[in-house]
């Protein structure tokens, strides 16, 4: 786990690519994830298996919102996935291909199924991606089970329930909490956090001057559907 508030790996990295930035990409696309990697950017995904097991990237339950597609993810088969496209006539990529191009930056993945949990262990540990990697998610039974599994670890919060257990959380080892920007007097929250000894980032801002102004009040990250918006507000490291 990270040593104090605003340790770890996140540190040098304030703006983090939700979704790779769909505000000038397909996504979770390949392209989003060039781009914003070029950028020094780190690269927010979500994962979630196939009915075979693969991980996948997809932020919704569903292909229908993204691709030309219809279903559940968990329904289709490798095959019937990689037929699919997203608005920029590219596949939606797997976990897999997602670490094989872009393991070398800084990747934050979310846990978006349980059954996403092991699986994204078992490759985080096989990959040696550790120290290049915070994965999230919004159980805080995955975010111990991460952390006991010796991968950097955000319990994601929504604005309606703040997390009350911080010092438990930081005893298990869990390094961030990624709160909702909607959470009602959200400094204080941040405070809270870092007192505790977590970092503190902050979900989904898309105004550059809240986010500066966010990161010099304490929060690590920020993470944003915009991050060219941010470029001079806030510099990657
Ligand atoms: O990771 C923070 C944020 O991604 C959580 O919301 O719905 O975009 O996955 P969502
Ligand atoms: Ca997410």
């Amino acid at each position: 786990s990270a040593s104090g508030p605003g340790a770890g790996p996140l540190s040098g990295y304030p703006v983090i690519a939700h979704r790779g930035g769909p505000a000038r990409h397909a996504e979770e696309s390949v392209a989003a994830y060039r781009a914003v990697a070029a950028q020094g950017f780190a690269l927010e995904l979500d994962v979630q298996p196939l009915a075979d097991g693969t991980l996948v990237v997809m932020h919704d339950d569903t292909v229908d919102r993204t691709t030309d597609g219809t279903g559940a993810v968990r329904d289709l088969t490798l095959a019937q996935w990689q037929r699919l496209r997203l608005a920029d006539g590219s596949t939606p990529p797997t976990w897999d291909q997602v670490v094989e191009e872009f393991g070398d930056n800084l990747l934050v993945p979310e846990v978006k199924s349980p059954d996403a949990l092991r699986p994204l262990i078992a490759s985080v540990q096989s990959h040696r991606l550790e120290d290049r990697l915070v994965a999230q998610s919004f159980l805080p039974e995955d975010a111990r089970a991460l952390a006991a599994s010796g991968i950097p670890a955000m319990l994601l919060t929504s604005a309606a329930a703040p997390a009350r257990d911080l010092a438990s959380l930081r005893d298990a080892g869990v390094d961030y909490i990624g709160a909702s920007a909607a959470t009602p007097d959200l400094t204080r929250y941040a405070d809270q956090t870092r007192e505790a000894g977590l970092g503190f980032a902050v979900w989904v801002v898309n105004d550059a001057g809240a986010a500066a102004g966010l990161v010099r009040s304490g929060a690590v990250s920020v993470f944003t559907d915009d991050p060219w918006a941010m470029r001079t507000a806030l510099r990657s490291g």
